[in-house]
């Protein structure tokens, strides 16, 4: 019997036809299970070397099985192994790259130069209510601006910030001057879209607040700014403009010098010093928060512009629509790097 089993140990490649073959022998009704039930029917003379013979037999098939069952294992795990292994050496396969949004070059490029001058760039919250995203800011009740049609307004009261301005706000309640901030954010307008108008654009809001801060500061801080953008020759230009929250307010443009030949005056955004109003408005929200008194006779300036108008031109896109449409194939051009 053992002359057979063994040659089936060894011919089984598998762990389960080795238990086939375990079973046939060794198991509760295998051959030579079966072989000692017959001992009892032995004359006891006969018993006791039959016995031992078939202890012998099963003894080596049991011997022949473990070695057997060791060496599949250690196959079965070999191959495992082998077939899992990571060949760290291979190339790795080309992943189509990402790109950053144009919005977010523009924003990279203009908060990089702000960083420079010792800025810190800020966030805050879309949602906001009345009293940060105007009357804090000095925007009369009868400020255009206020008009229902111009600002989303949310069931509860609060609306979809119009401007980043309302960041000024915030960020003074918290900080004691001086302070150096530019705002980087999405704002929203109730408005007919077209080729330059959207209901979600951006914005960049700068806020300078300290002593002896005067019109000089903002008009040598917006000509560095862009010279970032365009280059030491780059111009600006300024226009006496109207806005609540800061006296005098102003307009400002840069001059853009494009080597393709469309060079142009590019109007960015509204500046101006602070208004006494909107200093005074920041204290009295601190001193409802138990703070100090501390904006009142300070100085500041402060800015704000769009990104969408640098990325346009720059990126030669015709339709801010084509920013947030999502569609691949103008996303898809700012993949890498597109300077
Ligand atoms: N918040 C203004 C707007 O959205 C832009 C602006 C103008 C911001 C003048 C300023 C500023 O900080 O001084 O139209």
């Amino acid at each position: 019997m053992q002359h057979e089993a063994i040659p089936e140990i060894q011919a089984a490649t598998t762990l389960e036809a080795l238990q086939t073959v375990k079973t046939k022998y060794v198991g509760k009704s295998g051959l030579v299970t079966r072989e000692l039930g017959t001992l009892g029917k032995l004359p006891p003379e006969e018993r006791k070397t039959r016995g031992a013979e078939i202890n012998a037999v099963r003894q080596a098939i049991q011997e022949a099985l473990d070695t057997r069952e060791t060496t599949l294992k250690r196959e079965a795990l070999d191959a495992q192994l082998a077939s899992e292994a990571i060949d760290v050496t291979l190339p790795g396969l080309p992943l189509p790259a990402g790109g950053l949004h144009p919005i977010n070059r523009v924003y990279d490029d203009l908060t990089g130069i702000y960083e420079r001058l010792g800025y810190t760039v800020v966030e805050g919250p879309e949602v906001e209510d009345e009293h940060h995203n105007f009357e804090a800011l000095n925007v009369p009740w009868y400020h255009p601006a206020r008009d229902l049609q111009d600002t989303f307004w949310l069931e509860d009261g609060r609306l979809l910030r119009t401007h980043t301005s309302p960041m000024q706000i915030r960020y003074m309640v918290d900080h004691e001057p001086d302070l150096k901030i530019v705002v980087r954010g999405k704002v929203y307008r109730y408005e007919a879209t077209d080729a330059t108008h959207e209901s979600m654009f951006h914005q960049l809001e700068g806020l300078v607040v300290g002593d002896h801060i005067n019109m000089a500061d903002l008009k040598g801080t917006i000509a560095e700014m862009a010279r970032g953008l365009y280059g030491p020759g780059a111009k600006v230009r300024f226009q006496p403009s109207y806005y609540p929250f800061v006296e005098p307010g102003a307009d400002f443009a840069v001059y853009w010098d494009n080597p393709r030949g469309e060079s142009k005056w590019l109007e960015l955004g509204g500046c101006g010093m602070v208004h006494p109003n909107v200093f005074k408005a920041v204290d009295d929200l601190r001193e409802a928060q138990g703070k100090e008194r501390v904006y009142e006779g300070k100085t500041g300036f402060a800015f704000g512009l769009g990104p969408e108008r640098i990325a346009m031109l720059k990126y030669k896109i015709p339709d801010i629509r084509y920013f947030y449409a999502n569609d691949p194939r103008v996303i898809g051009q700012f993949r890498g790097e597109l300077e």
